[in-house]
């Protein structure tokens, strides 16, 4: 049964459609929706907003009378057949959550690992969409997302609208992405919260912020928080340097450091790994094993777990200023739990958006955020594309300003 108020806004609604104020209205009836029916499905790794993005375009979606189907476990739930059917009840009530209620994988259609082995599953997935009459599958997910979404229209012929979503901010043709203002709380207030500790125990304490190609949440939070050094992937860092910085600190009388320290920041003077010096037989043949670990886990879009940056980066620099250092990695928690205000609304206003696309029929596009506006872009714009911090970002001309070592 639909409560009070949502047939009185249906009411409403119909009342200001009959006065002629409403464009779907085409001599006194009202205009078919261009699209039938949708599907969505939330890709990649999980952020806060993706469940109010769901919302959003299922919502405005339904309110021009389109179907509207979830697809379980992203690209998986699509070439394994998971469907469920997503009303206006089954997304009410999920606004504030975090996480996303249809599950999330990182598998591509093209190269999906089936029974031990690589499939290119893009003629299931496809058939799968057009067997639920699907019109155009809604995309929810990062940079990877946005060529997977890519792939299944120019291989599969199947239309495709997507979201920009990743804590990373790093999907390129858009000004931001959703789920990076809430990263950036969570950060921020584990950075306030680590200065107090490092203050009362006179300690440098690194914090290692997720970001594996781009320096986005690091650079934010590290101003945010007042972070002392900020390391970046975009900036190789000379470790010398930071110690210095932290020395120069301890003489005026600063007796605690901040670092933030983007996971994916590397140093200066690193040697890649094809160019180390071959040592004994026994050594290389572990080495080619571990590259082939490493080449297979790339493949498959898989992190390896590895010795953490920040204890590495600790443990130098206390050798190199003899100052005790601390480590903390917030890890999977800046992607948890309740999405900002911020987030929130740009989630409802991506997914309104394109919802509005939706009605019109216009496909193969990412609502991207330009200044004030929600517009869609070729999605050949953004697919396989990275949006890095620029070296002449105002942001990083701020932290210097502040007196923030860049490394
Ligand atoms: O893509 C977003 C992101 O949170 C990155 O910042 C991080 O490198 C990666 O996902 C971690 O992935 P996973 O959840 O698979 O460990």
């Amino acid at each position: 049964m639909p409560s009070f108020r949502l047939v009185q806004r249906r009411l409403r609604r119909r009342f200001l459609v009959a006065g002629g104020r409403d464009e779907r209205m085409l001599g006194g009836m009202p205009r078919k929706p261009k699209t039938k029916c949708i599907g969505i499905l939330t890709s990649g790794g999980d952020c806060p907003g993706l469940n109010a993005a769901i919302r959003g375009v299922a919502k405005a979606a339904l309110h021009y009378g389109i179907k509207v189907l979830g697809v379980q476990d992203g690209f998986r739930g699509l070439v394994e057949n998971r469907f469920i059917p997503l009303d206006d009840r089954s997304t009410s009530g999920i606004l504030t959550y975090g996480g996303t209620i249809l599950g999330t994988s990182r598998d591509k259609p093209h190269k999906m690992p089936m029974g031990g082995k690589i499939m290119d599953m893009t003629d299931v997935a496809v058939a799968n969409a057009r067997r639920h009459q699907i019109d155009c599958l809604v995309c929810l997910g990062g940079n990877g997302t946005q060529k997977n979404a890519l792939q299944l229209k120019e291989r599969g012929g199947l239309d495709v609208l997507t979201l920009p979503k990743t804590i990373d901010n790093d999907v390129a043709g858009t000004d931001i992405t959703f789920g990076f203002d809430s990263a950036l709380d969570i950060a921020t207030e584990a950075i306030d919260r680590l200065h107090t500790t490092a203050t009362s125990h006179h300690r440098v304490i690194v914090c290692e912020i997720m970001g594996h190609s781009a320096g986005w949440l690091a650079l934010g939070a590290g101003i945010a928080g007042g972070a002392d050094v900020i390391l970046i992937p975009e900036i190789p860092y000379d470790l010398q340097k930071v110690a210095d910085h932290l020395i120069e600190r301890r003489q005026h009388g600063k007796r605690f450091s901040i670092i933030a320290i983007a996971e994916g920041a590397r140093p200066i003077n690193k040697t890649p790994a094809t160019e180390e010096p071959k040592k004994n037989k026994k050594n290389r043949k572990s080495k080619v094993s571990l590259e082939e670990t490493i080449n297979l886990a790339k493949a498959e879009d898989i992190h390896l777990v590895q010795e953490s940056l920040d204890s590495r980066v600790a443990r130098e620099l206390q050798r190199l200023t003899g100052i005790e250092a601390r480590t903390t990695s917030l890890g999977h928690v800046q992607r948890g739990g309740t999405p900002s205000a911020a987030d929130r609304l740009l989630c409802t206003r991506l997914g309104t958006v394109a919802g509005e696309l939706l009605e019109r029929g216009q496909y193969n596009q990412m609502v991207a955020v330009k200044g004030q506006e929600c517009v869609p872009i070729p999605l050949e714009e953004t697919a396989g594309k990275k949006r890095l911090v620029p070296e002449n970002h105002p942001w990083i001309n701020t932290a210097r300003l502040v007196d923030t070592c860049m490394g």
